[in-house]
Parts: structure tokens; C-alpha cells; sequence
């Protein structure tokens, strides 16, 4: 459908409506914590610690400046022990002793980086510094002309605490606000699905389940269109109907009366050409009337085709003809109106049967979405220009008129395939491997 880049990513994004409004709310939220994240509080983490490294490194300056001042060793002794009992944090001084050059690591943590960038250039003296990951005590070594300074201070005093209870605290927020929006969308989702639901009953002309139309206002637009649209095409189809029989039922009085004319009149020949007109009128009647009435009335209920087509076949069987009826494994009940299917596969068999060459062939299919029934015969089949031709009330072909093959009146496919449409499904023809006709009627899931 979506044509380019978008079809790859198609296939890994949510199908429904559903999934679909969640992502669209879900992605958003996330890009707004990870910028927020990196940018506001590595920022704000980077500022205090370079603030508070810098205090630090200010203090440590006047402390080295004061001990460079002396030259007795012993002074600078005392002077340390002097001074780290006010300071806070351990001071040592090792004369005539060198640092390590600071070596240099590829990554630090941002408050890591922030401490030895401002310990470097704020100490005014030569200074490597040690930070360890989960280590409380940060580790620096200053050089000073009659030896080297050590200080191990408190990690809590050059930067503040990583903030995640702060990511953590939008994470908790944004959870809960994806829970109440799922809580919200699904609400929003089930009268559309409800829609659909209804909507695919009413096309396989099943009994469609009846919903209030609720969600949102377009939402509960579509849904009264389709209701309503829904009853219109029912009432259409009772009154189609209706006046179907009415209109077959009408005719039968007249033609009555002409039988019974035929029967009084003088001229034998005559009389008995019309007399065998009026018999096949009367039987078209019949057909068309028995058709009308099926149609109405009958709801739909689980049928499983393998033991209707058991049953035809049978019969089919007992006016010896070989019939092959394979039917692998597979459910193959659907809801369906169980006499109208009954005729439907009927009238296909029975066609088989009748202008076929003796031997038939029934096989049922049950697929994933829809069953399949394919009969098939050995007859002379039907030309593909009149495949169209033959589906159409009354019409029947030359192999029938000519070899009048009782009982039928050129309405038993058109009554088949409009049984099938109107539970959603087809019926057409085509060439059988078997040299005759194949027949496949298929009805959705
Ligand atoms: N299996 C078949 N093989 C050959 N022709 C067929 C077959 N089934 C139907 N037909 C042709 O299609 C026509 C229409 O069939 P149908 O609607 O059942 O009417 P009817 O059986 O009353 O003639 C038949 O008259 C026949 O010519
Ligand atoms: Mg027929």
C-alpha cells in the first residue's frame, strides 16, 4: 500500500488502530526524557560540579601557597596536621617525592570530567587527580617544589549527587501517564472495532450484533451511517423479496387456469405442446418461489459443511453415480443459513450430476480464512463465453434444452451463487482437470 522507505518499517510497526495511537503517544514522551535528560541535567550536573570543584581548588591553592612558604620541613609537617583537622578531609605532605603524570582516560562521567577539568586549572600548581567510578573519595596529588601534596577528598564536596531519582521520577510519571492514555485510547478503539466486528457480519450476512454507537464523535458518526445504511439495505432486500414471491405467487392462478383450458380443448397436438409450455412456466414459478421464500427468514447457525456435503454426495451416490468426495483435515463449520447452503452445493452437485459424464468429484478446502468447496465433473463443461451467461436466472445451456434433462428451469446456479454472495462468498466456474466443468463456491471465515 505505502509505496518507498515505509514499507520496511511497515512491517515492524503496530497494525492496529490501537497500537498505532499508543506509539504515536509513546515516542514523543521518550524523546522528550532522553533530550531532557541529556541535555537539561548533564548541564545542570556539569554547572554545580564546576561551581563546587571550583571552591575546592580555591581553597587548595591558599593551602599550597601557605606550605610553599615554608622551608623547614618540620614546619610544613606541623602546618599539615594543623591544618586537615580544620579542613575536613585528609591532607599529607611527602617531601622530595613526584607525581605520576595524569594519565588520560577516553570517557569519563560528566561530573568526573567536570572535577579534574576544574581541579587542573583552578590549583595553579601540577596537580594529577584520581576519580574512581562509586568511589566516595577523590584522590589528588599537587606538586610543589619540596614535594608533593596529597589530598583525598570527599567526592560530596566537588559535585552534587547524580540526579537519576530525577529520571527515575519522570520515568514513574510517564509510565503512569501511558497507563491512564492506554486506559483512555482503548475506549476509544473498542466502538471502532465494534464497527468493524458488525460491519464483516453484516457482509457475510450473518445475524450482525447489535452495538451502541459510542467514542467519539466521528466514531459514533460512522457507526449510525452504517446502522442506518445497514436497515436500508434489509428492508430493501425483505421487500425484493417479498414482492419476488408475491409476483411467482400471482402467476400461478393464471397459469392453473390455463391447464386447466389446455385440458378442454379439441386440438390434440396443439393442446399438447401447450400443455408442456405451461408445465415448465409452472416449474419456473416453483423454482422462483421456493427461492424467494428460502432466502427470508432462515438465520445463520454453525454449520459444518463436511456433513452437508456428506449427505449430497450420498444421494448422488444412490442414483449411481461415482462420486470421489475428499475432505481433508480441517474445520470446516462457519456460520451459515443452513437450508440455503444446503440448496446451494446441492444444485451444484445435482448440475454435476446431470450434465456430467457419471463421474464426480467433491473437495472441500478448509483454509485459514475461508472454506472452499470444488465440484467437478467429466461432462463436456461450458464454454468460457458462456461461463457469465449460464449464472443468470433462466438460462440454461444447449446440452439441457436439447437432451431435456428433467426438473430444471435455468435457475439452480443463480439461486447457488446468490446464496453464496449473500453470506459473503462466490461461486464461479472454470475448466476441471477432469475435462468438465469445476464449480468452486467459497465462503469466508
Ligand atoms: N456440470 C455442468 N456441465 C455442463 N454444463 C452445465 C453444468 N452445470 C450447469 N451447466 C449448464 O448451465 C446451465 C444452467 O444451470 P442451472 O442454472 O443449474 O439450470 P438448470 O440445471 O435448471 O438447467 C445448464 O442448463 C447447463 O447447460
Ligand atoms: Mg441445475
Amino acid at each position: 500500500m505505502t509505496a518507498g522507505p515505509y514499507r520496511h518499517l511497515q512491517r515492524y510497526l503496530p497494525k492496529g488502530l490501537f497500537g498505532r495511537a499508543l506509539l504515536i503517544l509513546i515516542v514523543p514522551v521518550i524523546l522528550i526524557q532522553i533530550t531532557v535528560a541529556l541535555v537539561f541535567i548533564e548541564r545542570h550536573l556539569d554547572g554545580v560540579t564546576r561551581q563546587m570543584s571550583e571552591a575546592i581548588a580555591r581553597e587548595l591553592r591558599s593551602f599550597a601557597s601557605v606550605v610553599e612558604a615554608q622551608s623547614d620541613p618540620a614546619d610544613i609537617e606541623r602546618m599539615v596536621t594543623e591544618l586537615s583537622s580544620g579542613i575536613g578531609y585528609d591532607i599529607e605532605f611527602l617531601p622530595n617525592d613526584f607525581i605520576d603524570p595524569q594519565e588520560r582516560r577516553p570517557f569519563y562521567l560528566i561530573a568526573d570530567r567536570a572535577i579534574i577539568e576544574t581541579l587542573q586549572s583552578e590549583t595553579g600548581y601540577p596537580i594529577s587527580v584520581n576519580t574512581r567510578r562509586g568511589d566516595k573519595i577523590v584522590h589528588a596529588t599537587l606538586q610543589l617544589s619540596a614535594g608533593v601534596l596529597r589530598v583525598a577528598l570527599p567526592k560530596n564536596r566537588l559535585t552534587t549527587r547524580n540526579p537519576h531519582f530525577l529520571l527515575v521520577w519522570m520515568m514513574a510519571v510517564s509510565v503512569f501517564l501511558i497507563v491512564v492514555a492506554t486506559l483512555f485510547l482503548r475506549n476509544q478503539v473498542r466502538p471502532i472495532r465494534q464497527l468493524a466486528t458488525a460491519a464483516e457480519a453484516f457482509g457475510k450476512g450473518q445475524a450482525a450484533p447489535v452495538f451502541k454507537p459510542s467514542g467519539a464523535e466521528e466514531v459514533r458518526r460512522a457507526a449510525l451511517a452504517f446502522t442506518t445504511m445497514r436497515a436500508r439495505i434489509e428492508r430493501q432486500i425483505a421487500q425484493r423479496t417479498l414482492m419476488l414471491s408475491g409476483v411467482s405467487h400471482d402467476l400461478r392462478t393464471p397459469l392453473t387456469r390455463m391447464r386447466l383450458s389446455l385440458a378442454m380443448m379439441e386440438d390434440e397436438e396443439e393442446g399438447a405442446r401447450l400443455t408442456r409450455d405451461v408445465a415448465e412456466m409452472e416449474r419456473m414459478v416453483d423454482g422462483f418461489l421456493a427461492f424467494a421464500r428460502g432466502e427470508s427468514g432462515e438465520t445463520p447457525e454453525p454449520v459444518d459443511l463436511h456433513m452437508v456435503l456428506e449427505t449430497i454426495v450420498a444421494d448422488e451416490r444412490a442414483l449411481g453415480r461415482a462420486v470421489t468426495f475428499a475432505s481433508p483435515e480441517g474445520d470446516a463449520t462457519l456460520a451459515l443459513r443452513p437450508d440455503a447452503v444446503r440448496r446451494c452445493l446441492r444444485n451444484v452437485v445435482e448440475n454435476a450430476g446431470k450434465y456430467g459424464g457419471g463421474e464426480i468429484w467433491v473437495t472441500l478446502k478448509a483454509e485459514a480464512r475461508r472454506v472452499t468447496v470444488v465440484v467437478e465433473d467429466n461432462g463436456p463443461g461450458i464454454a468460457p463465453e458462456m461461463r457469465e451467461e449460464v449464472l443468470r436466472p433462466f438460462v440454461r445451456g444447449d446440452v439441457a434444452r436439447n437432451q431435456d434433462k428433467g426438473g430444471g428451469s435455468g435457475l439452480g446456479l443463480s439461486i447457488a451463487l446468490d446464496i453464496a454472495r449473500a453470506h459473503g462468498g462466490d461461486l464461479t466456474l472454470s475448466r476441471s482437470e477432469h475435462r468438465g466443468l469445476a464449480v468452486t463456491v467459497s465462503f469466508p471465515r
